[in-house]
């Protein structure tokens, strides 16, 4: 808005008719015309108790409301804008540029509606009934409202709460007294150290998972080795590979070896007494002279 004169020179019109105001370099005689954004206008006659500029127009302030340059009826008790329209605050509530009744005096909006917001919810852009009760206990679950205390929501499916103590195992809901969740599968939970092997539930006392693959465990001191398990007192795991132990415990690719009577020779497994100078072996093929290992 672009007011420049609201005062009525009474006095001074003789001055006024000499100097006057400018609106964007054009003078005019501010008793009788405004200047609305760069445009000149005549005053209303002097019924108009409040004039105002509204855009380039010229409103009376005790009966219109400017919003977004747009002269609107003023709201009688308390006007403001929804967009380019007035509304009244004290019965009307703007969501989204839309206008509404307003339902209550705790009116918030919902998208594009009001709701009240003590006893409504506003679930994923709908408005729905608080449930009756503790309003702490009030949730939403997709669309719709329920009661924490008594409905579980799992990836918004509603679900009864059978206990306190329920979770969602994806998409359904279980006790957690009773049921585990592997993998998203609900399982009975064992009753001893409960885990997961996957998505089957193991009692780790007794079972051990291995590479997702369950095993009674075995005896001794129990070790996975790829997905198969081993005692470890008697077993070593080369590569994935389960061989007896062999006094040193060293492996050669995915065998055992004992270095006190064999050799690794080239990712193999050679017995010293073929190779007492090391791995290597000379042999003679079409000429060429070659490397070879043991022939085991
Ligand atoms: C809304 O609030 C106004 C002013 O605070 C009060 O006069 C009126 O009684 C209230 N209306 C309701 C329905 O609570
Ligand atoms: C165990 O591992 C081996 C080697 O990776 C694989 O071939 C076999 O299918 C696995 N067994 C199970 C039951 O997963």
């Amino acid at each position: 808005m672009n007011v420049k004169v609201f005062v009525v020179f009474a006095f001074c019109c003789c001055w006024l008719k000499v100097g006057g105001e400018e609106c964007r370099g054009v003078t005019y005689d501010p008793s009788i015309e405004i200047c609305c954004d760069d445009v000149i206008r005549l005053l209303p006659d002097s019924q108009v108790a409040d004039p105002d500029c509204c855009g380039t127009e010229v409103i009376d302030r005790t009966t219109h409301f400017c919003c977004e340059r747009k002269a609107r009826y003023r709201p009688c008790h308390t006007p403001d804008c929804c967009g380019n329209n007035a509304f009244d605050r004290e019965y009307q509530i703007c969501c989204k540029r839309r206008i509404h009744s307003r339902p209550s005096n705790n009116s918030v909006c919902c998208n594009e509606v009001g709701m009240d917001q003590y006893t409504q919810l506003c679930c994923d852009g709908q408005v729905r009934q608080r449930p009756i009760g503790d309003d702490a206990n009030a949730d939403c679950c997709g669309y719709e409202a329920i009661d924490k205390t008594k409905k579980i929501c799992c990836q918004r499916i509603i679900q009864d709460r059978l206990s306190a103590e329920m979770d969602c195992c994806a998409d359904i809901a279980f006790d957690k007294n009773v049921a585990m969740c592997c993998d998203s599968v609900v399982n009975v939970k064992p009753v001893e150290s409960p885990a997961c092997c996957g998505s089957k539930a193991i009692n780790s006392n007794v079972q051990m998972c291995c590479d997702g693959v369950i095993h009674t465990q075995p005896s001794g001191s129990p070790a996975c080795c790829g997905n198969l398990t081993m005692d470890t007192l008697s077993h070593i795991c080369c590569e994935g590979v389960i061989n007896e132990r062999k006094p040193g415990d060293k492996c050669c690719n995915s065998m055992s070896v004992d270095l006190s009577t064999e050799r690794c020779c080239f990712g193999k497994v050679c017995a010293q007494a073929d190779f007492p100078t090391g791995c290597c072996k000379l042999e003679i093929v079409k000429g060429k002279k070659t490397r070879i290992c043991c022939h085991k």
